[in-house]
């Protein structure tokens, strides 16, 4: 009798596994911001929830175009970071879920204004403004003059020395490049570009590779986001950061949930957390310096601050609604990027 009970016992020991396995919560999340920063949210959410996380990290315009791709047959169920305007291409096109989080009392307007002109299918999780960063040792070995400004950029003593990445893949290029025709017009804006094109040593897929580059000391200068040259710079490589003279264009970094997501509920979990004031303080374990939306999380005094550059007003809406964004990667495509060196 007492042999039965041990069996019984044992096998609904190992039913009970078996059915927690199977039933183990998880979340298939695709992020686009740093690595390091993807990794510590994969591992923060496990933390706080124990739902296992299986992360991806892909450029801005590769996982639009994933998402895109998948979205007869869905594999991912939320969209972490990277630059606004894909996210907002995307919910235009519907490849996302609408949302609306309980957190959002405790979130910054810019973040709200991009989930209302989204019918709430994104929603703002950092802001950053472009600019560039420059190794300071190189420009000094190569007797190169101190950049200041977009245009000086374009001039023939850079040849060869500055590095951007390739705005069909990356939010960031793309947001470079639709800040240049806000800055200088549609035909000052791809003249600039063709310009710089001259003096570009390489497209990068990933948005932060030319300022990581040039913290190596194998690129001079890398067009990015001010805050990913910061982070060179208070890593210890010898970094200058430049917010440029004419002004420049910033970022509504977002999140979005996928549409027919699988693990729905785990997505909206993620999505909450990711909302709150200690998930996004998260951010500077790993010098992820962006403003962030929640009015709680706490910041660093290395943060750029934004209210000290000169912002251009951003239209958010335009240059991520579907057809201009197509169409300003379709025109670089056609006449920058074939042009010669
Ligand atoms: C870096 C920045 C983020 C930005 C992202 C876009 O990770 O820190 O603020 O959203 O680049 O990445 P991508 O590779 O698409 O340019």
């Amino acid at each position: 009798m007492k042999r039965l009970n041990k069996t019984l016992l044992a096998a609904a020991a190992m039913m009970a596994a078996s059915t927690s396995l199977a039933s183990a919560a998880k979340l298939t999340f695709y992020c686009s911001a740093q690595e390091d920063w993807c990794q510590s949210m994969a591992r923060g959410f496990e933390e706080a929830t124990g739902i296992d996380v299986n992360m991806t990290r892909k450029s801005s315009g590769e996982t639009f175009a994933q998402i895109k791709a998948e979205s007869s047959n869905p594999k991912g169920d939320v969209w972490w970071g990277g630059t606004g305007d894909p996210h907002l291409q995307a919910a235009e096109e519907d490849l996302t879920e609408p949302y609306v989080s309980k957190m959002r009392g405790e979130l910054n307007d810019w973040a709200i204004s991009q989930a209302s002109s989204a019918a709430d299918k994104t929603i703002g999780i950092y802001s950053g403004a472009l600019g560039y960063g420059y190794n300071a040792d190189l420009l000094k070995a190569n007797n190169l003059p101190e950049p200041k400004c977009w245009k000086d950029l374009t001039k023939p003593e850079y040849k060869g020395h500055v590095q951007m990445a390739n705005p069909n893949s990356s939010g960031t290029a793309y947001t470079t490049l639709a800040t240049m025709v806000q800055l200088f017009g549609e035909d000052g804006g791809f003249d600039f570009m063709k310009s710089l094109h001259k003096n570009i040593n390489q497209y990068t897929k990933s948005g932060s590779a030319p300022i990581k580059a040039a913290g190596r000391g194998e690129n001079t200068i890398g067009i990015v986001f001010m805050h990913d040259a910061v982070k060179q710079a208070v890593s210890g490589f010898p970094i200058k950061v430049v917010a440029p003279c004419e002004g420049t264009g910033y970022e509504i970094g977002s999140m979005s949930i996928i549409k027919g997501a699988r693990n729905l509920d785990e997505a909206k979990q993620f999505y909450d957390w990711a909302l709150s004031a200690k998930a996004q303080t998260r951010a500077l374990e790993v010098k992820a310096y962006q403003v962030p939306s929640n009015k709680g999380a706490e910041t660093s005094p290395s943060a750029p601050d934004l209210s000290l550059i000169k912002l251009i007003d951003y239209d958010f809406k335009k240059y991520g609604s579907s057809a201009e964004r197509k169409r300003l990667l379709k025109k670089w495509d056609d006449e920058v990027s074939v042009l010669p060196q």
